[in-house]
């Protein structure tokens, strides 16, 4: 049995674990993981950072670790899926390429946060990514898919759909900018400059400064994973129709909401601390204090305990709104 990795710090194990670090090396495995697949006992992952166990995985798990960096246009480059996203924004920053800024200290994988359209603060994996290479389990072949051909949507894209288990991506290519065009629209990026005497007209604010603020933001809410497990927010903001938004904004003029073009976005970290489960726990899993959209553990939690919170979370949120939410995080 093998330690099944997760920033959750729940202890879990697979029985079998294919960690490859070139392409070669993971087509030399293609028999074994496409036979996996075929058994439905194939678990494709990154870092773990949006995943929860829930016990032991007999299965094999297959984890990406080719590294690589390379300009491969004056404003693309080409990135091997096993590199730390946080990782590349830094480095494109050094390169003088930007865009990626908002991203910051997300702790996803390259290949992972092609799956998931991994978002923050404005702006989404998928505003950049290029096309990807993967090796294609229906047939052994490496293959090149465009962005258009994943159907990205928020945390959404075909690889949690019809193309789930199907391929194993080896590299992502982003185009970005080499002029810094700072995003700065979202919640309280420019209070928080301002705060900092930063005043985005005056010229001060460059790409490392914006970088440094959105991980100062991050860090004032969402918990560090090494100090309490967690995997970012554990439920997608749910999305509703306009009939029910204009019943809940009658009754809760305070509600923040975001458009979703004929539909609105509602913050599930809202609804989930209205329902009083802020800084809660139920057994050793927990409502992060200061973001109610993070579920945490408190020392020791099972899978199953998360899964127990997440199932009372769901419960009061539905009973008090109307309103489903669902794990974002990968529940296996
Ligand atoms: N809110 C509360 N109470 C809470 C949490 C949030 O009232 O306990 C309110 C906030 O005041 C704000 C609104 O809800 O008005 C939204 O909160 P926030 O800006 O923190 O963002 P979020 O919608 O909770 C999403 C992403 C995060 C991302 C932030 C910033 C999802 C599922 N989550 O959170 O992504 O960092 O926006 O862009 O879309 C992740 O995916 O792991 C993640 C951390």
């Amino acid at each position: 049995m093998y330690k099944l990795i997760n920033t959750f710090g729940i202890d879990a194990k697979c029985a079998k674990l294919l960690e490859f670090t070139s392409v070669d090396e993971l087509k030399a495995h293609y028999a074994e993981i496409a036979e996996a697949r075929r058994n439905g006992k194939l678990l494709i992952i990154g870092r773990g950072s949006n995943l929860l166990p829930v016990g032991d995985y007999d299965g094999l798990v297959v984890r990406s670790r080719i590294m690589g960096r390379t300009v491969v246009a004056h404003d693309m480059v080409c990135i091997g899926s096993g590199e730390t996203v946080d990782d590349i924004i830094a480095w494109t920053l050094s390169q003088n390429l930007y865009g990626m800024e908002n991203l910051s200290i997300i702790p996803g994988e390259v290949g992972a946060s092609a799956v998931q359209n991994i978002g923050a603060y404005g702006v989404e994996a998928k505003d950049f990514i290029v096309s990807l290479h993967a090796l294609d389990l229906d047939n052994g072949d490496i293959v090149e898919i465009t962005n258009e051909q994943c159907e990205y949507g928020y945390r959404q894209s075909r690889f949690k759909h019809d193309w789930k288990n199907r391929f194993v991506i080896t590299d992502v290519t982003y185009r970005l900018s080499d002029t810094f065009i700072p995003r700065l629209d979202y919640g309280n990026i420019r209070k928080v400059l301002e705060e900092k005497d930063i005043s985005c007209e005056d010229g001060k604010l460059t790409a490392q400064i914006l970088r440094d603020t959105i991980i100062d933001i991050r860090n004032a809410k969402l918990p560090d994973y090494e100090v309490e497990g967690n995997a970012g927010s554990f439920f997608m903001n749910p999305i509703v129709d306009k009939g029910k938004f204009d019943e809940l904004i009658a009754k809760y003029p305070n509600m923040p909401y975001y458009p979703a073009g004929e539909k609105v976005k509602l913050p599930a970290g809202w609804l989930i601390d209205q329902c009083g489960w802020k800084g809660k726990t139920l057994g050793r899993a927990g409502v992060h204090d200061k973001q109610a959209l993070v579920l945490v553990n408190k020392g020791g939690a099972t899978g199953e305990e998360v899964v127990a919170l997440c199932h009372q979370v769901q419960k009061d949120v539905l009973e008090r709104f109307g309103v489903e939410i669902h794990p974002e995080v990968n529940i296996v």
